[in-house]
């Protein structure tokens, strides 16, 4: 099997995440191609006392696969920590996430972080963000909702989220990035939008080759 080379990077950078984790620590999993390789590093560091919960299915069946406990989301109040890939990352640190439609529960783990750690290869970070920007619309009204966002939201041929929701796209003008995650936040509909902002992230690590940039965008 050929390894490419973003595979190279994913692993890297996932593997430079899983080193943050320690003992005990009540972890979040993200989703997605550079959480996949997450799982592994992290299965490989024979922690002990470690709790995680995950955003997505996909991860949970991964993680279990690997032996690592996953709980639900109703046992833990924090996390000591929460790592997840992205689709986009500006250089005022605004983000793209929800490539997989996840970002609803992404946003909740991350949230509940103390140290919310985004990884990804050197093809994840833009001169300045670009659509679509993903939108988990709640199941109860959802025709309602869409035809209130008018026609830059269009709705994604893919199965309802784990929570019900209707997973559409944005597809207008993003601009400000505050204020179009403003605009969408504004709609009671709307119950999570893939923008996350520069306060909400820690740690960013960035593979190119096997190289691991880790800037703070925090502070
Ligand atoms: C899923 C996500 C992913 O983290 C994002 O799409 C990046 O995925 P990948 O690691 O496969 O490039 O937000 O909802």
């Amino acid at each position: 099997m050929t390894v490419t080379g973003a595979e190279i990077e994913k692993r890297a950078a996932a593997e430079a995440a899983a080193r943050l984790v320690e003992d005990g620590m009540a972890v979040g999993l993200g989703t997605g191609s550079t959480v996949a390789f997450l799982l592994p590093a992290l299965a490989a560091r024979g922690l002990s006392g470690i709790r995680c919960v995950a955003t997505s299915v996909a991860t949970e069946e991964q993680a279990r696969g690997l032996g690592i406990a996953v709980e639900d989301f109703d046992s833990l109040t924090r996390l000591d920590i929460a790592i997840d890939g992205t689709d986009q990352v500006a250089p005022d640190g605004w983000l793209i996430k929800g490539g997989g439609g996840a970002h609803l529960r992404e946003k909740v783990v991350a949230a509940a972080a103390d140290r919310f750690v985004v990884i990804g290869d050197s093809s994840k970070p833009v001169d300045a963000l670009r659509g679509p920007v993903p939108v988990e619309i709640f199941g109860f009204g959802a025709a309602s909702t869409l035809a209130r966002l008018g026609d830059d939201v269009r709705p994604r041929e893919v199965p309802r989220s784990p929570d019900g929701g209707l997973i559409a796209d944005y597809r207008g003008p993003i601009g400000d990035p505050a204020e179009l995650a403003a605009q969408l936040e504004a709609d009671p509909g709307v119950a999570a939008h893939g923008l996350f902002p520069p306060t909400l992230v820690h740690d960013l690590l960035i593979a190119t080759g096997d190289a691991v940039s880790h800037t703070k965008p925090k502070g």
